[in-house]
């Protein structure tokens, strides 16, 4: 059974079908990339824990609350930074610690590169952030290292995952909540989602 949490706003499914349209340019490319990221990103910190606070309005006093959880986004490069730069309003006290893979396009399996998780204390919620779950090997390289560091709750935040991929995080790690904007029908033999919307990282830098 596929356990991830998909999204059926409105918004995210139209945004959605825009990202997908290969004939998106770069600019609406990255600004939807953006938008779902955030939009994801309300729905999967619905659980954040708060505390009582008190504010002085123009009028009076005013009982309110503050978010009490530290937050991590580790967006994994480089289509993972796309999604970051969403979050940055959202949660502005954020931490950003990058970690770096691609994929070997044989093996398909993920090359570590670049890792900036510290050494010593974990913020207590950590979102992991990369628009693609193909077979899953990025995400769980990503998902061992981020608990390796020790925040308290982890979730992955992703656009659009493979069948595969969502299998593969969930038996491994059944308490990282999972959240997409979509589940499509498969993996090609190059390991790219069907019909998913290509390679998330070159529309976002223009590479190819
Ligand atoms: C893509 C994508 C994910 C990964 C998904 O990155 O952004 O990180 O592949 O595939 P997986 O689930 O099979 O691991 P890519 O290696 O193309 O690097 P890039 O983001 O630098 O383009």
């Amino acid at each position: 059974m596929l356990r991830a949490f998909v999204s059926h706003h409105p918004v995210i499914a139209h945004k959605l079908t825009r990202l997908r349209d290969q004939d998106t340019e770069t600019d609406d490319f990255r600004s939807l990339v953006r938008d779902l990221a955030l939009l994801l990103a309300v729905e999967a910190t619905a659980d954040l824990q708060s505390r009582a606070d008190t504010v002085r309005t123009p009028l009076d006093e005013c009982a309110g609350t503050a978010i009490a959880e530290s937050i991590a986004l580790v967006p994994i490069l480089r289509a993972g930074l796309g999604m970051a730069e969403g979050l940055a309003g959202l949660l502005p006290d954020a931490t950003v610690r990058h970690l770096g893979f691609y994929r070997d396009e044989a093996k398909l399996s993920p090359v570590p590169y670049y890792n900036k998780l510290p050494q010593g204390q974990a913020e207590d919620l950590c979102l992991i952030l990369d628009p693609m779950l193909a077979t899953g090997g990025s995400a769980l390289a990503a998902i061992t290292a981020v608990k390796a560091w020790g925040p308290r709750r982890i979730k992955f935040l992703g656009i659009l995952g493979a069948p595969e991929g969502v299998a593969a995080v969930h038996q491994a790690h059944p308490d990282v909540a999972l959240h997409l904007c979509g589940i499509d029908q498969h993996l090609d033999a190059r390991g790219f989602i069907v019909p998913g919307l290509g390679d998330a990282g070159d529309r976002l830098f223009r590479t190819t």
